[in-house]
Protein backbone atom coordinates (compact mmCIF):
# COMPACT_ATOMS: atom_id res chain seq x y z
CA UNK A 1 0.00 0.00 0.00
CA UNK A 2 1.37 3.34 -1.03
CA UNK A 3 0.67 5.25 2.25
CA UNK A 4 2.81 7.69 4.18
CA UNK A 5 4.61 7.04 7.87
CA UNK A 6 1.61 8.52 9.71
CA UNK A 7 2.81 8.86 13.23
CA UNK A 8 1.40 7.93 16.66
CA UNK A 9 -2.30 8.93 17.34
CA UNK A 10 -4.89 7.95 19.23
CA UNK A 11 -9.18 7.06 18.68
CA UNK A 12 -10.67 10.05 18.66
CA UNK A 13 -13.41 10.16 22.04
CA UNK A 14 -15.61 13.38 22.30
CA UNK A 15 -14.86 13.84 25.79
CA UNK A 16 -11.26 14.89 25.27
CA UNK A 17 -12.27 16.95 22.00
CA UNK A 18 -11.23 20.39 23.90
CA UNK A 19 -7.66 18.83 24.71
CA UNK A 20 -7.30 17.67 20.92
CA UNK A 21 -7.67 21.17 19.44
CA UNK A 22 -5.58 22.39 22.17
CA UNK A 23 -3.12 19.66 21.48
CA UNK A 24 -3.29 19.08 17.37
CA UNK A 25 0.81 18.87 17.53
CA UNK A 26 0.72 15.90 20.09
CA UNK A 27 -1.84 13.80 18.03
CA UNK A 28 -0.34 12.90 14.71
CA UNK A 29 -3.33 11.44 12.89
CA UNK A 30 -7.16 10.32 14.52
CA UNK A 31 -8.40 7.20 14.12
CA UNK A 32 -12.98 7.54 14.11
CA UNK A 33 -15.54 5.27 14.90
CA UNK A 34 -17.30 5.55 11.80
CA UNK A 35 -20.53 4.68 13.00
CA UNK A 36 -20.89 7.53 15.04
CA UNK A 37 -21.18 9.42 12.02
CA UNK A 38 -23.93 7.65 10.15
CA UNK A 39 -26.53 10.75 11.29
CA UNK A 40 -27.81 13.54 9.69
CA UNK A 41 -27.51 15.04 13.16
CA UNK A 42 -25.83 18.48 12.69
CA UNK A 43 -23.37 18.76 15.73
CA UNK A 44 -22.24 15.31 14.71
CA UNK A 45 -21.43 16.52 11.01
CA UNK A 46 -19.75 19.89 12.12
CA UNK A 47 -17.52 17.53 14.41
CA UNK A 48 -16.66 15.50 11.78
CA UNK A 49 -16.05 18.89 9.52
CA UNK A 50 -13.65 20.35 12.16
CA UNK A 51 -12.23 16.93 12.65
CA UNK A 52 -10.98 16.63 9.03
CA UNK A 53 -10.02 19.88 8.58
CA UNK A 54 -7.51 19.66 11.63
CA UNK A 55 -6.07 15.72 11.31
CA UNK A 56 -5.43 12.86 9.24
CA UNK A 57 -8.86 10.69 9.85
CA UNK A 58 -8.98 7.04 9.35
CA UNK A 59 -12.79 5.88 9.66
CA UNK A 60 -12.98 2.51 11.55
CA UNK A 61 -16.26 0.83 11.24
CA UNK A 62 -17.63 -1.62 14.23
CA UNK A 63 -21.14 -3.46 12.55
CA UNK A 64 -20.17 -4.05 8.98
CA UNK A 65 -20.05 -7.65 9.56
CA UNK A 66 -17.37 -9.07 6.63
CA UNK A 67 -18.23 -12.65 8.31
CA UNK A 68 -21.56 -13.04 7.91
CA UNK A 69 -22.32 -15.84 5.48
CA UNK A 70 -25.54 -14.20 4.77
CA UNK A 71 -23.50 -11.06 3.08
CA UNK A 72 -23.63 -7.97 3.69
CA UNK A 73 -26.27 -5.38 5.21
CA UNK A 74 -26.38 -2.74 2.21
CA UNK A 75 -28.21 -0.18 3.94
CA UNK A 76 -25.06 0.09 6.29
CA UNK A 77 -22.15 -0.47 3.77
CA UNK A 78 -24.18 2.75 1.65
CA UNK A 79 -23.50 4.58 4.75
CA UNK A 80 -19.98 3.55 5.51
CA UNK A 81 -19.28 4.09 1.63
CA UNK A 82 -20.52 7.75 2.18
CA UNK A 83 -18.79 8.82 5.22
CA UNK A 84 -15.49 7.38 3.47
CA UNK A 85 -16.04 8.95 0.62
CA UNK A 86 -16.40 12.36 2.75
CA UNK A 87 -13.01 11.29 4.20
CA UNK A 88 -11.27 10.12 1.39
CA UNK A 89 -8.50 8.47 3.84
CA UNK A 90 -5.72 6.72 3.12
CA UNK A 91 -7.69 3.62 3.94
CA UNK A 92 -10.66 2.53 6.34
CA UNK A 93 -10.77 -0.66 8.93
CA UNK A 94 -12.99 -3.02 9.73
CA UNK A 95 -13.10 -6.39 12.08
CA UNK A 96 -12.60 -10.19 11.51
CA UNK A 97 -15.17 -11.33 12.93
CA UNK A 98 -18.96 -11.29 12.09
CA UNK A 99 -21.49 -8.53 13.96
CA UNK A 100 -24.19 -9.96 12.40
CA UNK A 101 -26.82 -12.94 12.06
CA UNK A 102 -30.59 -12.81 11.14
CA UNK A 103 -29.75 -9.25 9.71
CA UNK A 104 -29.74 -8.47 13.84
CA UNK A 105 -26.79 -6.73 15.90
CA UNK A 106 -24.74 -8.95 18.28
CA UNK A 107 -23.44 -5.64 19.59
CA UNK A 108 -20.40 -7.95 19.92
CA UNK A 109 -17.31 -8.95 17.78
CA UNK A 110 -17.91 -12.90 17.09
CA UNK A 111 -15.35 -15.04 15.74
CA UNK A 112 -15.91 -17.29 13.32
CA UNK A 113 -14.02 -21.13 13.02
CA UNK A 114 -10.67 -20.95 11.17
CA UNK A 115 -11.87 -22.75 8.18
CA UNK A 116 -11.71 -22.07 4.02
CA UNK A 117 -15.81 -21.64 4.08
CA UNK A 118 -15.14 -19.05 6.38
CA UNK A 119 -12.28 -17.89 4.31
CA UNK A 120 -14.72 -17.86 1.02
CA UNK A 121 -16.88 -15.87 2.78
CA UNK A 122 -14.71 -12.87 4.00
CA UNK A 123 -13.35 -13.06 0.92
CA UNK A 124 -16.56 -12.77 -1.08
CA UNK A 125 -17.96 -9.76 1.28
CA UNK A 126 -14.53 -7.89 1.10
CA UNK A 127 -14.97 -8.11 -2.36
CA UNK A 128 -18.55 -6.48 -2.01
CA UNK A 129 -17.26 -3.82 0.63
CA UNK A 130 -14.57 -2.94 -2.14
CA UNK A 131 -16.83 -2.29 -4.86
CA UNK A 132 -19.09 0.26 -2.59
CA UNK A 133 -15.87 1.35 -1.35
CA UNK A 134 -12.76 2.11 -3.68
CA UNK A 135 -10.65 3.05 -1.00
CA UNK A 136 -7.97 0.52 0.57
CA UNK A 137 -9.14 -1.66 3.52
CA UNK A 138 -7.19 -3.08 6.97
CA UNK A 139 -8.69 -6.01 8.65
CA UNK A 140 -8.15 -6.30 12.58
CA UNK A 141 -7.76 -8.89 14.57
CA UNK A 142 -10.10 -9.39 17.67
CA UNK A 143 -10.13 -11.14 21.04
CA UNK A 144 -11.97 -14.66 21.61
CA UNK A 145 -11.89 -17.00 24.53
CA UNK A 146 -11.86 -19.74 23.24
CA UNK A 147 -11.00 -21.70 19.39
CA UNK A 148 -14.32 -22.81 17.94
CA UNK A 149 -14.79 -26.01 17.21
CA UNK A 150 -14.19 -27.50 13.07
CA UNK A 151 -11.16 -25.29 13.07
CA UNK A 152 -8.97 -26.22 10.19
CA UNK A 153 -6.05 -23.88 10.87
CA UNK A 154 -4.63 -21.37 13.46
CA UNK A 155 -5.79 -17.20 13.42
CA UNK A 156 -2.40 -16.65 11.68
CA UNK A 157 -2.99 -18.98 8.72
CA UNK A 158 -6.63 -17.62 8.61
CA UNK A 159 -5.74 -14.19 8.07
CA UNK A 160 -2.68 -14.90 5.75
CA UNK A 161 -4.81 -16.66 3.11
CA UNK A 162 -7.72 -13.92 4.03
CA UNK A 163 -5.40 -11.34 2.34
CA UNK A 164 -3.57 -12.99 0.26
CA UNK A 165 -6.93 -14.52 -1.91
CA UNK A 166 -8.33 -11.05 -1.52
CA UNK A 167 -5.33 -8.98 -2.89
CA UNK A 168 -5.28 -11.32 -5.56
CA UNK A 169 -9.41 -10.96 -6.49
CA UNK A 170 -7.99 -7.52 -6.78
CA UNK A 171 -5.34 -8.05 -9.26
CA UNK A 172 -7.24 -10.40 -11.34
CA UNK A 173 -10.63 -7.90 -11.65
CA UNK A 174 -7.66 -5.67 -12.31
CA UNK A 175 -9.10 -2.96 -8.79
CA UNK A 176 -6.36 -1.25 -8.02
CA UNK A 177 -7.10 -1.82 -4.37
CA UNK A 178 -5.28 -3.31 -1.63
CA UNK A 179 -6.23 -5.01 1.86
CA UNK A 180 -3.70 -4.73 4.84
CA UNK A 181 -3.85 -5.59 8.19
CA UNK A 182 -4.88 -3.13 11.31
CA UNK A 183 -2.41 -5.46 14.07
CA UNK A 184 -3.86 -5.18 17.66
CA UNK A 185 -0.97 -6.26 19.59
CA UNK A 186 -3.45 -6.30 23.06
CA UNK A 187 -5.72 -8.12 21.16
CA UNK A 188 -2.69 -10.62 19.89
CA UNK A 189 -1.30 -10.82 23.81
CA UNK A 190 -4.54 -11.59 25.32
CA UNK A 191 -5.24 -14.32 23.04
CA UNK A 192 -1.94 -15.89 23.53
CA UNK A 193 -1.93 -15.62 27.52
CA UNK A 194 -5.61 -16.79 27.25
CA UNK A 195 -5.53 -19.59 24.96
CA UNK A 196 -1.68 -20.40 25.44
CA UNK A 197 0.42 -19.76 22.47
CA UNK A 198 3.46 -17.38 21.99
CA UNK A 199 2.85 -14.51 20.28
CA UNK A 200 6.35 -14.44 18.26
CA UNK A 201 5.31 -18.08 17.04
CA UNK A 202 1.83 -16.37 16.05
CA UNK A 203 3.25 -13.61 14.04
CA UNK A 204 6.15 -15.91 12.33
CA UNK A 205 2.84 -17.27 10.64
CA UNK A 206 0.93 -14.22 10.14
CA UNK A 207 1.53 -12.05 6.88
CA UNK A 208 3.78 -9.40 8.59
CA UNK A 209 4.56 -7.54 5.26
CA UNK A 210 0.52 -6.58 5.10
CA UNK A 211 0.64 -4.50 8.98
CA UNK A 212 -0.28 -1.02 8.09
CA UNK A 213 -1.56 0.12 10.92
CA UNK A 214 -1.47 -1.30 15.08
CA UNK A 215 -3.71 -0.64 17.84
CA UNK A 216 -2.06 -0.47 21.55
CA UNK A 217 -4.07 -0.15 25.00
CA UNK A 218 -3.45 -1.84 28.38
CA UNK A 219 -6.22 -5.00 29.52
CA UNK A 220 -6.35 -6.06 32.97
CA UNK A 221 -6.57 -9.36 34.88
CA UNK A 222 -9.91 -11.43 36.21
CA UNK A 223 -9.34 -14.60 38.21
CA UNK A 224 -12.59 -16.94 36.59
CA UNK A 225 -12.35 -20.37 38.50
CA UNK A 226 -8.75 -21.03 38.63
CA UNK A 227 -7.68 -19.41 35.69
CA UNK A 228 -6.52 -15.90 35.55
CA UNK A 229 -8.17 -14.25 32.49
CA UNK A 230 -6.69 -11.04 30.54
CA UNK A 231 -9.84 -8.58 29.16
CA UNK A 232 -9.70 -6.44 26.65
CA UNK A 233 -11.02 -3.84 28.86
CA UNK A 234 -9.70 -0.47 26.59
CA UNK A 235 -9.18 1.24 30.36
CA UNK A 236 -5.98 0.73 31.29
CA UNK A 237 -2.50 2.62 30.94
CA UNK A 238 -0.85 -0.24 28.03
CA UNK A 239 0.97 -2.88 30.13
CA UNK A 240 4.50 -3.20 29.87
CA UNK A 241 4.48 -6.34 28.15
CA UNK A 242 2.41 -4.31 25.08
CA UNK A 243 5.07 -2.20 24.91
CA UNK A 244 7.79 -4.79 24.05
CA UNK A 245 5.14 -6.81 21.63
CA UNK A 246 4.70 -2.87 20.08
CA UNK A 247 8.02 -2.64 19.75
CA UNK A 248 9.04 -6.01 18.10
CA UNK A 249 5.72 -5.25 15.62
CA UNK A 250 7.43 -1.77 14.82
CA UNK A 251 10.87 -3.12 14.14
CA UNK A 252 9.75 -6.39 12.33
CA UNK A 253 6.70 -5.22 10.20
CA UNK A 254 6.42 -2.18 7.84
CA UNK A 255 3.93 -0.21 10.35
CA UNK A 256 2.32 3.23 8.83
CA UNK A 257 0.49 4.23 12.07
CA UNK A 258 0.03 3.28 15.94
CA UNK A 259 -3.46 4.05 17.55
CA UNK A 260 -4.10 4.20 21.27
CA UNK A 261 -7.31 2.52 21.70
CA UNK A 262 -8.43 3.99 25.19
CA UNK A 263 -12.54 3.66 25.99
CA UNK A 264 -13.29 3.47 29.89
CA UNK A 265 -12.06 4.92 32.57
CA UNK A 266 -10.21 7.93 31.11
CA UNK A 267 -7.44 9.97 32.14
CA UNK A 268 -6.56 13.42 32.26
CA UNK A 269 -5.44 13.97 28.49
CA UNK A 270 -1.66 14.68 29.88
CA UNK A 271 -1.44 10.66 30.24
CA UNK A 272 -2.37 10.29 26.96
CA UNK A 273 0.03 12.15 25.66
CA UNK A 274 2.48 10.65 27.66
CA UNK A 275 1.42 7.02 25.83
CA UNK A 276 1.43 8.57 22.55
CA UNK A 277 5.03 9.79 23.36
CA UNK A 278 6.45 6.41 24.45
CA UNK A 279 5.64 5.18 21.16
CA UNK A 280 6.73 8.10 19.35
CA UNK A 281 10.35 7.63 20.63
CA UNK A 282 10.50 4.41 19.05
CA UNK A 283 8.06 4.84 16.00
CA UNK A 284 9.04 8.02 15.00
CA UNK A 285 13.16 8.26 15.65
FE1 LIG B 1 -8.48 -2.82 18.38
Amino acid sequence: MNIPHLGVGMGFRSNYRAELFLNTKSVDFLEITADHYFTQNSQKLDELALLKENFTLIPHSLDLSLGSAEGLDKYYLEKLAKLVDYIKPYYWSEHLCFTKAGGISLGHLAPVPYTQEAIDVFCKNIEIAQNFIPFPLILENITTSFLLPGSEMSEAQFIKKIIETSNENNKTSNKNLSVGLLLDVTNLYINAQNLGFDYKAYLAEYPTEYVVQCHFVGYYTQKIGEKNWLVDGHAHYTNPEIWEILEYVVKNTPVKGLILERDENFPPFEMIKKELSQAREFFCK
